[in-house]
Parts: C-alpha cells; sequence; structure tokens
C-alpha cells in the first residue's frame, strides 16, 4: 500500500530508546544536545516579537509565489555590506529571493527543480542528518564527500572528483558546517566553483549558521556564496538560526550566478513555490522586524558559545584522553574520544551512568568512531556540570 520511499525503520534506535527509558524512569538529565533555541534561556524581547506579528494588513490574502515583496527585500538588506568570496559585491536582487516556510522546503523545492528521479546530489561527510529524509522525499541519491581533518576541516578535492558521475546535479556545501562549525574558504569555494560549472551543476549553499563565527577575527570566514556568479548557486538561510525563531517558520534562498541559468531557476522555482505558498501572511509582514531583532539575540547566544567553550577547554586541559576538535563557528563541539566501541553505544553508556546526554559522531556520518557531539547553546550550569561528569566518565 505505500511507496517505497517511505520505507523508512520505523522503531527507534538504541539511543532514542535509551533516551525514552531514562526519561520514563523519571531520572535525571544533563542533555547537552539542546539544538531549540527557544529552550535555552535566550531573552527575547517579547512584546516586540507579538507586536510584529499583529500587522493589520494580515488580515487580506495578498498572495506572492516568491514571498511578499517587502518581506523579500529585508532580506536582500540582510546581504548588505558582506563579503561575497570574489571581495564586497552587489547587493541581493530581492527578484532573485524566494521565501520558504524553512531551509528543508527550501532543499526539497531545489532537489524537485535540478533533479530526476535517481539524480544525485553531493552532500559532505560529517553532517548534518536531515538530508537523508529530504533526498529520499525528493527520489534523489545523496553522494557523500569527505571533509579532511588537519589542523581544521577541509574538503577532500580528490575524493569529491572521484564521486562524481553522469547523474551529479548539485554540490551542496554547509557554511559553516553542522557539527564540525568549519567555513568553506575562498580557495574552496573557487575550486567547487570551477568543478561546477566544468560538470553543469550547481552550488546550494546552507548558509543557516553564517553569523556565527567564533572570534572577530573569523568575521572573515563569514562570506556569503550568495554573492556568487560564477555557477549556479542557491544559497539558504532563514530565521531558526539567524533571529533564533524557528518557531516561525520562514527561511529564504537566493539564486545567483550566470544571468541566463538564474532567469530559468527563478522562473520554475516560482512555480514550485507558488504550488505550495506557504509563508504565512503574519510571519511575512514581521520579517523586518525579527531580522533587526538578530543583533542582540545573536549576542546573547555567542556569549553562551564562548563560555561553554571556555568551561570545556578548563576540564579538557585536566584530561588525558579527550580533546577537541578545532572549530570557526557554528553551535556545536566535536570531542575526541577513546574509541573503545560504537559511539552510539558509549552515548548510551554515558547517559545511562552519568544522566549526560551527548550525541554520537556516527548520528553526523564520521568516518569512524570516537566522536562525541556537544551543543555549546546549553545553559551554561547544565553544560558545566555535564562535562564535569564527562571528565569523570572517561577519566574514572
Ligand atoms: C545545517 C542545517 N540546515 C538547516 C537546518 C534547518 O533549518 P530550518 O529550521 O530553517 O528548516 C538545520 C537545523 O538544525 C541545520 O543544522
Amino acid at each position: 500500500m505505500f511507496a517505497s520511499r517511505t520505507n523508512w525503520r520505523l522503531d527507534q534506535n538504541r539511543f532514542a530508546q535509551a533516551l525514552d527509558a531514562h526519561r520514563r524512569a523519571g531520572k535525571e538529565l544533563l542533555d547537552l544536545t539542546i539544538s531549540n533555541p527557544t529552550e535555552c534561556g535566550v531573552s527575547y524581547p517579547e512584546a516586540e516579537i507579538l507586536e510584529a506579528l499583529s500587522d493589520p494588513r494580515a488580515l487580506a490574502y495578498v498572495p506572492e509565489s516568491r514571498g511578499l515583496r517587502e518581506a523579500r527585500e529585508s532580506v536582500a538588506g540582510y546581504y548588505d555590506g558582506r563579503m561575497g568570496f570574489a571581495g564586497p559585491g552587489q547587493s541581493v536582487d530581492p527578484e532573485r529571493i524566494v521565501l520558504t516556510s524553512g531551509t528543508s522546503e527550501g532543499y526539497s523545492h531545489i532537489f524537485r527543480l535540478l533533479c530526476d528521479v535517481g539524480d544525485e546530489v553531493l552532500v559532505p561527510a560529517p553532517s548534518y542528518p536531515l538530508f537523508e529524509f529530504l533526498a529520499d522525499l525528493a527520489d534523489i541519491q545523496l553522494v557523500p564527500y569527505p571533509l579532511f581533518y588537519d589542523d581544521g576541516w577541509g574538503i577532500d578535492f580528490a575524493s569529491l572528483r572521484e564521486a562524481l558521475t553522469s547523474r551529479s546535479r548539485a554540490v551542496l556545501v554547509v557554511h559553516p558546517n553542522n557539527p564540525t562549525g568549519s567555513f568553506i574558504k575562498p580557495r574552496e569555494a573557487a575550486v567547487l566553483t570551477e568543478i561546477c560549472a566544468e560538470h553543469e551543476m550547481a552550488i546550494v549553499a546552507d548558509e543557516v549558521f553564517l553569523d556565527y563565527a567564533d572570534e572577530f577575527q573569523n568575521a572573515d570566514l563569514a562570506r556569503t556564496f550568495a554573492l556568487h556568479d560564477a555557477a549556479l548557486t542557491f544559497t539558504l538561510s532563514g530565521l531558526s538560526k539567524i533571529s533564533l525563531l524557528p518557531q516561525m517558520k520562514l527561511a529564504w534562498m537566493v539564486v545567483s550566478g550566470p544571468q541566463e541559468l538564474v532567469q530559468t531557476a527563478v522562473a520554475r522555482l516560482e512555480i514550485i513555490a507558488d504550488t505550495y505558498l506557504s509563508p504565512s501572511t503574519p510571519v511575512q509582514l514581521a520579517l523586518p522586524k525579527f531580522l533587526a531583532l538578530r543583533n542582540d539575540l545573536q549576542a546573547q547566544l555567542q556569549q553562551r558559545i564562548s563560555a561553554n567553550l571556555a568551561i570545556l577547554d578548563a576540564m579538557l586541559r585536566e584530561s588525558k584522553l579527550l580533546a577537541r576538535l578545532d572549530r570557526e563557528g557554528g553551535w556545536y563541539a566535536i570531542l575526541r574520544v577513546p574509541a573503545t566501541g560504537p559511539d552510539e553505544s558509549l552515548a548510551v553508556e554515558l547517559l545511562e551512568r552519568s544522566s549526560v546526554l551527548v550525541h554520537p559522531g556516527s548520528f553526523f556520518n564520521f568516518s569512524r568512531d570516537g566522536f562525541l557531539v556537544l551543543s555549546l547553546i546549553t545553559p551554561e550550569e547544565q553544560f558545566q556540570e555535564g562535562v564535569r561528569r564527562l571528565g569523570k566518565f572517561f577519566e574514572g
């Protein structure tokens, strides 16, 4: 009765089972995987947020396939004055912006736009695991290309080239990547562009964490793909991380590249978007305000991230067995731990013995065991106690 594309394993994995059992038993839980900004003690300007949602124009339905012009203009404003890979670029044209209800929907539209059934999209490994479901739903194949770690992360271009086939349609980059926290470097962007132009492939750049560069000097790493014009490029971002408002369900994509390809892509995307018309009017009308709130909200989270990194590093200085991989930004830290067995088993043991929840590296498609992923947006007190127990778990 059901399509094979939805023939997923519906039973819980061991990690989810252990977490369920832990919660049902009412045991204490130090959750170091928190990724929902609305649950981590950020102080939101509540009155301003609610007021932005009460624009009387929301009482009328004026459908616009790419999204309301005013909302798209505020997204274009988000890119004003930013550096592209080739230096300061022109501003982003609101005509090339399409609003969606989330970056996941943006991915779906792009996969539908570029790929026939069975076509391939190259994705980084390790990276964010949601892509697999999006690919299943679009009837496409994901082909991983490895990132290597050697004093920082980089793209293994030799393996990426080897992974190309006649069915490759796009290369996906997450900039900075989740969970490695690594930005794409200008030299890497240039090679990617060359490969994509040569093989008639598009670049899909997920920039949801773009504004979270670790230190001041790293701001230079946060160059945007939205100003890229040598290969057809789709740059995705949204309110979830940029304004810490995932519940508002608003994201966008910017299409850039050679003029003719951009025109065709936008015209076709407009029809896909028009078929759904998903973003709600009140949220679109509130978008300029929500974007205007981002600096204060991001500053709160950056402070949390720095404080938690300091806590983690203090524990690591005392540890003989654990180390942290270098990162440049994003919300996560990767811990290198003794690979005594599968990461998932280790995470379950840590939960059962120490009531500390972390994600195993295997969830993010690491090439080998020995990695745990910690969310740095966890409230500090919880993070401190969790990290203390984590250290004890290994050292003890
Ligand atoms: C790399 C990456 N892209 C996209 C998303 C999802 O964003 P949205 O809420 O806009 O669908 C996430 C969420 O964690 C993410 O980590």
